[in-house]
């Protein structure tokens, strides 16, 4: 029997996804804990850190009667090699083959966050660490964020969208901003996002500066999601006209991937656009001066977006984390079977 997995909502169908919505927007109406899940084990394990997907995870699986593990790969779990054909004379004593297959006995399904080593974008794009459990654990695989997707964020996304507009998101504006930000960080949720709101029909606008262009495989998912659901997709490389008029404004600092694994080339290109960031004056361009902000969270005040804007009317941040709990349930009911 194929296995199946979540490792990037683009690689599902249209129906399975708006599916997966329609049942999280029922239990989240709903509000009431059952035990479908009783008996069911799901292993989550994180070589980066999180906040939101590890205690929604928790939650999710704790509120239908099932159990979560976590384990952290060199902090009380062994330290894992994750390259293909390693010679493993270092420091990491477990290769990541081996933990998949063990682990894939002992749960149901794993959920597996790893985001990208910043040395070199070719490696990194392939998602190995994620792809390496769904080949070898024989259990569905979760991509709690790699490289490339955090597909969870981007069902989150979506279902708080539809929220906020219903069947008008198919004549709505989203507009993804880059944002300056001090470090480098991953393309997993900004691409998520907009694959998100692409899924919706939306005419998706990703404003960023030059030299911060997305993987070119990437923008191509956006935008054949975009054609198939009847949305749109452009690229600008100026904020203030993407976000004049938009439904949405969605902020995201990404690395360079012109300048991937080399930290000071990353700030020197980053450095001119500092004021690439949301504040209230931007908010009030957006349609009506009602358009909503999001973010996936964490975010840096005052940085990426302002506390005017964050404490105020427009954000969604919240109801974007809450929501995490929402498609997760849905999913892992899917995943493990405990439809009821
Ligand atoms: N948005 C998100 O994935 O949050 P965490 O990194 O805290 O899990």
């Amino acid at each position: 029997m194929t296995v199946r997995h979540c490792l990037a909502t683009d690689e599902w169908d249209d129906r399975r996804v708006l599916q997966l919505l329609d049942r999280a927007a029922r239990l989240k109406a709903a509000n009431r804990d059952d035990e479908a899940l009783r008996g069911k084990l799901l292993g989550l394990v994180f070589f980066d850190p999180s906040l939101r997907t590890r205690v929604s995870f928790e939650a999710a699986m704790a509120r239908h009667g099932g159990r979560a593990i976590v384990l952290e790969p060199g902090r009380g779990a062994w330290a894992l090699e994750t390259r293909r054909g390693a010679v493993m004379d270092g420091g990491a004593p477990e290769h990541v083959v081996d933990a998949a297959r063990v682990l894939g006995r002992y749960v149901h399904a794993l959920g597996v966050r790893a985001f990208p080593k910043l040395d070199d974008w070719e490696a990194a794009r392939r998602d190995e660490v994620v792809r390496t459990f769904a080949a070898e654990s024989g259990v569905p695989v979760i991509n709690l964020e790699s490289a490339r997707r955090h597909p969870c964020q981007g069902l989150a996304d979506a279902l708080t969208i539809r929220e906020r507009l219903g069947e008008a998101a198919r004549e709505s504006r989203f507009t993804l901003a880059w944002a300056w930000h001090p470090k480098p960080l991953p393309c997993a949720v900004p691409v998520s996002a907009a694959i998100a709101a692409a899924r919706l029909g939306m005419e998706v606008t990703i404003a960023h500066p030059e030299g911060f262009e997305l993987d070119g495989e990437d923008v191509r998912s956006v935008a054949e999601v975009a054609r198939r659901c009847g949305g749109r997709l452009e690229i600008t490389h100026d904020i203030d006209e993407a976000i004049a008029g938009a439904d949405v404004v969605y902020a995201k600092s990404w690395g360079s991937l012109r300048a991937f694994g080399d930290a000071d080339a990353a700030r020197k290109l980053a450095a001119p656009y500092r004021s690439w960031r949301i504040d209230e004056r931007r908010m009030r361009a957006t349609r009506g001066g009602r358009g909503f902000f999001m973010h996936c969270l964490p975010v840096r005040r005052n940085v990426v977006v302002t506390d005017g804007v964050l404490d105020g009317p427009w954000s969604a941040v919240v109801d974007q984390a809450e929501n995490r709990l929402h498609v997760q349930r849905a999913l892992l009911l899917e995943l493990l079977g405990g439809d009821r």
